[in-house]
């Protein structure tokens, strides 16, 4: 099967230096960087609302709280209070167990699971900014490997420099159970070099199944497909197997089949659960990407190759990832997409 897009260099991309006079900037990067300050200041206005909306409820339930006490008995406010203390406890008990049980969950996968390496060795080629959103990507994938019935053994290798300094940033990180290297997986899993299988959507092997037996690795990168094909090239020097997902036999995109890394590792977990590749890309690839479903399983593989998403969708992405940010690496919904390629 051909390749689903045409290899281009690879040599990075510039960048609108901060210093750098607007003046001397090229158009893209004029419209970059004005896409850029236009996000910045609707971030900082939606900031400051959704702080003003949360100090609104907290005052609106503390009035509701007052209200609910006042005029009411020493003896039944004693009860009233009784029962909220005994609500809190009952639910701290329940995110407990819930905890413990994930735990048991993870640490069963380490032993059992199937592997799934995230190679962040990438970071040089990156933007402080996507730096943060591969970060925030990793995040999600732990968020959501860590609900999973059948949860996969996650390992991030290559763990170096800005990548490992932000990673290290993470609330909580250090008793993430994953296993976390700073030498490259090709160092780390010498031994086990035959059961490497890189995933990338430059490889003309498609992959048909999941084999507790391979390890599989994903590109730990957001560079919006400026550096294509880096990771197939990266396997091919490494002599390490390749494969990509099978899209094409289920779906019709409608722009790249390159998908984000969390996007990816979900796929996996939905396909480690259902053993089903089409509910796996159904339940994971959102509905703006894809063209048209063929229920049949023929859809052609032809994908345009253009990745630029408009900039309200950009914007939204970039919502999703501070929305993600700010919960609790537990409590990241799952259906809050983090989406930057
Ligand atoms: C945002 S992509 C990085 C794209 C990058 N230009 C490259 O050449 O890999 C993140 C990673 O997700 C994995 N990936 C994305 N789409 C894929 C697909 N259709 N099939 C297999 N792996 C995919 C790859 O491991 C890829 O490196």
């Amino acid at each position: 099967m051909e390749p689903n897009h045409e290899r281009e260099s690879t040599v990075p991309l510039p960048k609108p230096e901060p210093s750098q006079p607007t003046s001397e900037l090229s158009k893209n990067a004029k419209k970059k960087l004005a896409r850029q300050e236009r996000w910045e200041a609707k971030k900082a206005d939606k900031k400051a609302a959704a702080k003003e909306q949360k100090k609104k409820e907290t005052e609106r339930k503390r009035k509701e709280w007052e209200e609910s006490i006042a005029g009411i008995t020493e003896e039944e406010r004693v009860k009233v209070i009784e029962a909220r203390m005994s609500l809190r406890k009952e639910r701290m008990e329940k995110r407990l167990e819930e905890k413990n049980e994930k735990k048991e969950r993870l640490v069963k996968a380490k032993e059992l699971g199937q592997n799934v390496v995230v190679d962040v060795e990438f970071s040089h080629l990156m933007t402080p900014q996507e730096i943060r959103s591969l970060v925030q990507q990793i995040m999600y994938c732990y968020a959501v490997n860590g609900r999973c019935d059948t949860p996969a053994h996650l390992w991030l290798t290559g763990c170096e420099g800005e990548m490992d300094n932000q990673l290290k940033k993470i609330p909580g990180f250090d008793k993430w159970i994953i296993e976390k290297e700073n030498k490259s997986y090709i160092e780390v899993l010498a031994d086990r070099k035959d059961d490497l299988v890189y995933l990338t959507a430059d490889s003309e092997d498609v992959l048909e199944e999941l084999d507790l037996k391979k390890i599989y690795i994903i590109g730990g990168l957001v560079d919006r497909n400026r550096f294509k094909g880096i990771t197939m090239e990266k396997a091919q020097e490494q002599g390490i197997r390749t494969a990509k997902l099978p899209i094409g036999n289920f779906l019709k995109m409608s722009s790249s089949q390159v998908l984000t890394v969390n996007q990816v590792v979900e796929i996996l977990l939905k396909f480690l659960e259902t053993r089903d590749w089409k509910t796996s890309f159904f339940a994971v690839i959102p509905q703006r990407k894809r063209s048209q479903a063929d229920s049949e399983g023929n859809a052609d593989n032809t994908v345009d190759e253009d990745i630029d998403e408009d900039e309200e969708e950009e914007s939204e992405q970039k919502d999703d990832l501070l929305t993600s940010k700010k919960q609790c690496v537990e409590e990241i919904p799952s259906n809050k997409l983090v989406d930057e390629v």
